[in-house]
């Protein structure tokens, strides 16, 4: 079964996908397989960092397109062509149209980084420390047409601690990123 991911940044995400791939033996125990990163940022320093896991890439810039939906049909195109039983946003910065969201339909996941439904959409460390919590955290889910909405698949929680700034709790949240979305991807199958 392939598996696709989509990044847009760091893809620190996808790596952490990759090793435990590589190191839980995915292909060989589970028939699962990442078939290509694709980021739709020609300079995101994931593309590198796939390169060197072994994985194959493939870049398709958003701005070579003069809609949303233009771009979608492109990328739908180019996911499809590895036939993946699973696509997976790891900080893939796009807004997906409906089009795209109902072709992949019950395939499609996401991390982001708060924990939903608190703080939907960007600058989530920011507005966590600015409401006070206590806490913070990710949530892996399912991708419906509503943004950040969808099904909770994996959630991890992290303290906000005095003295937090959105820098630090992110690479905090980040921290456990990298543990619950291999995780998920696995449980997803
Ligand atoms: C992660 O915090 C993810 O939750 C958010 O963007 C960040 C991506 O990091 N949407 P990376 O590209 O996986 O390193």
């Amino acid at each position: 079964k392939n598996i696709v991911i989509l990044i847009s940044g760091g893809g620190s995400n996808m790596a952490a996908i990759a090793r435990a791939a590589q190191k839980e033996a995915w292909q060989e125990k589970r028939g699962l397989r990442i078939a290509a990163v694709i980021s739709n940022q020609a300079d995101a320093p994931g593309l590198a960092l796939a390169k060197n896991l072994g994985l194959s890439t493939d870049v398709l810039s958003h701005k070579s397109f003069d809609s949303r939906e233009a771009f979608d049909a492109a990328l739908m195109a180019c996911i499809d062509q590895h036939a993946p039983a699973l696509v997976v946003l790891a900080g893939f910065m796009r807004i997906l149209t409906p089009g795209f969201v109902q072709h992949y339909a019950g395939r499609l996941i996401n991390i982001h980084p708060s924990l939903l439904p608190a703080f939907t959409g960007l600058n989530t460390h920011q507005r966590a420390i600015d409401a006070g919590c206590r806490v913070a955290g990710a949530t892996v889910h399912q991708v419906t047409a509503e943004l950040d909405h969808g099904a909770i698949l994996a959630q991890a929680a992290v303290p906000v601690l005095p003295g937090d700034t959105a820098q630090t709790l992110a690479a905090r949240v980040l921290t456990q990123e990298h543990l619950i979305f291999p995780q998920a991807v696995r449980s997803f199958f």
